[in-house]
């Protein structure tokens, strides 16, 4: 069943609860990535152009179900306001006589933004009580947080089913159409690139890429992991042990189904285990055969960028998720801006996941160069997958 968007419906004059993911990164209070409230925009200007009086919501980062003023969504709103060129009133509260009061009071083209969801327990645990409290402020509920479709907390799946109305915004739908074509139907070769750190969280995901792909290209901590669970030593670098089996399952699979999986053959080392990244200096490019006790691996190296060249650049369908390294140090991002490169220059559809990832394509000044960056990241990921995420399923369910 297909899912319906927000200008299927009428919406005229209504008032609305667009859920959308602010989860975006801040230092020191500042936003240092905008793509997520930059990509929320046509879905609010549209149901503003429409005369809907709208009520914003979001979780950001890991608040454990009580307020923590480190995690308000208030540079968000500020943000956003600046974007629209008109006020966006902060509530104080998801919930609560004021907050209420404030939505009461909301005139057509006004728009107000709860604060952090996960402020209450009842978020994460998908709790109905909590759904019918947040949804009595408002007539429609719209799902415009992909980044966050994959989580089955109350705002992608308990106000689908209290809401009276229910539909998903322009960006949700976006992800629906590249990141399902990319799955269903790639145009051939079709070539996932994946790394990053959240290794246990990605090697299942990666299972069932298996059956889609025609290679695979390996970097960041994933790939020690890889690496070790062939037997090569990684030094003092982070890896999974639990998931060495797992890794071999991946390896020997990949062999049969004939599908190019590519891993690290040198990388950049630093011996300053124990250190914060950012303080960590390189100490060198060494073959992956031959990594010291006491190193730690941080990049891939000039020779793996040069494989990875090989192996990408034929495609017709990329995907990358994950950096190649901890490019958050300068000194260990080359991996990860060369491999953004080779995936940018692809004569074919290039779909970036989100995450970590983004934030590399635009340190690498790639953004424009892509033909897709996703907003999610283990949102993508699953929707590659092929999973039906939770935030889908409800809307579905709504609508029918
Ligand atoms: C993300 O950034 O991946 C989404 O906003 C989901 O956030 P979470 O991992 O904290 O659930």
């Amino acid at each position: 069943m297909a899912l319906i968007r927000i200008d299927e419906v009428d919406v005229k004059g209504k008032k609305l609860l667009i859920r959308v993911d602010y989860n975006v990164p801040l230092q020191g209070g500042v936003i240092t990535d905008d793509l997520r409230i930059r990509a929320s925009l046509p879905t609010i200007e549209y149901a503003l152009s429409q005369g809907c009086s709208l009520i914003l919501c979001s979780h950001l980062g890991k608040a454990k179900g009580e307020p923590d003023p480190k995690f308000s969504l208030a540079p968000a709103a500020k943000r956003l306001s600046e974007l629209l060129g008109r006020e966006v009133k902060m509530a104080p509260d998801c919930l609560g006589e004021a907050t209420k009061a404030m939505a009461a009071a909301l005139t057509p083209g006004e728009i107000l933004m709860l604060e952090n969801l996960r402020f209450h327990p009842g978020e994460t645990a998908g709790d109905t009580d909590f759904a019918k409290e947040v949804m009595s402020m408002a007539e429609v509920y719209v799902n415009d947080a992909f980044g966050t479709a994959h989580r089955p907390h109350a705002s992608m799946v308990a106000f689908a089913k209290v809401a009276k109305k229910c539909c998903a915004g322009f960006l949700l739908m976006k992800e629906w159409k590249f990141l399902g074509e990319a799955v269903q139907s790639p145009t051939r070769p079709f070539v996932a690139v994946s790394g990053g750190a959240k290794v246990s969280s990605k090697l299942g995901v990666l299972n069932n890429l298996l059956s889609k792909v025609d290679a695979m290209v390996i970097g960041g901590a994933m790939a020690n992991t890889f690496l070790a669970a062939q037997g090569y030593k990684v030094g003092k670098s982070l890896v999974e042990p639990d998931l060495y089996e797992a890794a071999r399952g991946i390896l020997k699979e990949a062999k049969e189904r004939g599908v190019g999986f590519y891993l690290p053959v040198d990388c950049v080392i630093s011996l300053d285990a124990g250190k914060p990244i950012a303080e960590m200096r390189p100490a060198g490019q060494v073959p992956f055969q031959a990594v010291p006790d006491d190193a730690v691996i941080l990049d891939i190296g000039p020779v793996t960028a040069g494989l990875y060249a090989l192996a990408i650049e034929p495609a017709k369908t990329v995907v990358w998720n994950g950096p190649m390294g901890a490019f958050e140090n300068p000194a260990f991002a080359q991996g990860s801006f060369t491999v953004g490169h080779i995936v940018a220059g692809v004569r074919g559809l290039s779909i970036v996941g989100g995450g970590d990832t983004d934030v590399v394509v635009h340190q690498a000044g790639l953004a424009d160069k892509m033909a897709f960056i996703s907003t999610g990241g283990g949102a993508s990921l699953e929707f590659l997958e092929g999973k039906e995420l939770p935030a889908f399923a409800a809307l579905k369910e709504c609508q029918s």
